[in-house]
Order: C-alpha cells, then structure tokens, then sequence
C-alpha cells in the first residue's frame, strides 16, 4: 500500500511546532504499561527525545522508499531486539498507540483519517523492527 508521507511529514512538522510533544509522549509511553518504566530507568531522556525525534522522521520517509532509511531502521530493528534493548512485539502496538494520542493532542489539523494516514505509514517501519526481533 503506498501511504500518503508527505501529509503525514506535515503533520509531523506541526507537532513538532509544539517543544512538548516528545514530553507528552513519553508521559503517554510510559503510563501504558507497568513494564515500561523500567526499560528506561537509566535512559537519559533529553537525549532519548533527539533520537526519537529524527527516528521518527525515518518512519515516515520510509513510505518514500528512500535506500538510506531502510539502512535506518534496520539497525534500529537491531537496537530493539532481544539481543540488546529486548522489545517484544506487543509493546509496538502502545508506542504507536501513545504517538496517535500525541498527535492528536499536538497537531491543530489532527482527523481521525489523519491518525490512520499516520498508522498505515508507520506500519511498515514496525514491521522491519519487530521481524528482526
Ligand atoms: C517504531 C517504534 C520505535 C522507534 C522509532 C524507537 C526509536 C528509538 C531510538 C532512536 C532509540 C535510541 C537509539 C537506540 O538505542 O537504538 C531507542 C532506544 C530505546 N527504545 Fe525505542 N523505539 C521504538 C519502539 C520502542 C518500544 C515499543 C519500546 C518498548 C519499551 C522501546 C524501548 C526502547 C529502549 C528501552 C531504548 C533504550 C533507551 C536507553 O538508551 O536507555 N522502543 N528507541
């Protein structure tokens, strides 16, 4: 399925807009489930909220087909599985869950229709990720 990412990379611009939306995430995030404070009890989050931030942005360009952003997130898929952060399949559907609620709570133009613009695109990323789980 080829997604819209250009409407969804606006989207993204304008939550962006907003310096709290990796804050609300994260507050999101980490509320979902008991299991996942602790996976980031050492994580420096200022840091954390750079990375997500640019890591994200490779999501959405992935629907591009850019070369560059598969390399991306095939190493991100790397960093998650359970030879080193350790992240089993079923906490990808919260993340995407938390990411939604984010938007529609920082992006003015949020619609349902864009939320499922935003998850079909999305979509293809977290499959990478959770197939080299
Ligand atoms: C598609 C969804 C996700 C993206 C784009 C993403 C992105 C990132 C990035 C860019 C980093 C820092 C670099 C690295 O360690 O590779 C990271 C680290 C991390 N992520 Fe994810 N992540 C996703 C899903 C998840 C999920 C579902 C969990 C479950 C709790 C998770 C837990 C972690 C942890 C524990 C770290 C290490 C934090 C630290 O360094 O202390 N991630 N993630």
């Amino acid at each position: 399925m080829t997604v819209d990412y250009k409407t969804v990379e606006a989207s993204y611009d304008r939550c962006l807009e907003n310096d709290a939306f990796y804050d609300t995430f994260y507050d999101k995030f980490l509320a979902k489930s008991e299991e996942i404070p602790p996976l980031f009890a050492e994580t420096d989050f200022r840091k954390q909220k750079q990375m997500i931030r640019m890591s994200v942005r490779m999501m959405v360009r992935l629907g591009a087909g850019e070369e560059g952003t598969k390399v991306a997130i095939r190493n991100l898929g790397e960093s998650h599985s359970r030879r080193h952060h350790n992240i089993r399949a079923g906490l990808y559907d919260l993340w995407l869950d938390a990411l939604c609620e984010s938007i529609a709570e920082c992006d003015p133009e949020y619609t349902p229709e864009l939320e499922q613009l935003w998850r079909d695109t999305m979509r293809a990323g977290i499959e990478m990720m959770i197939a080299m789980y």
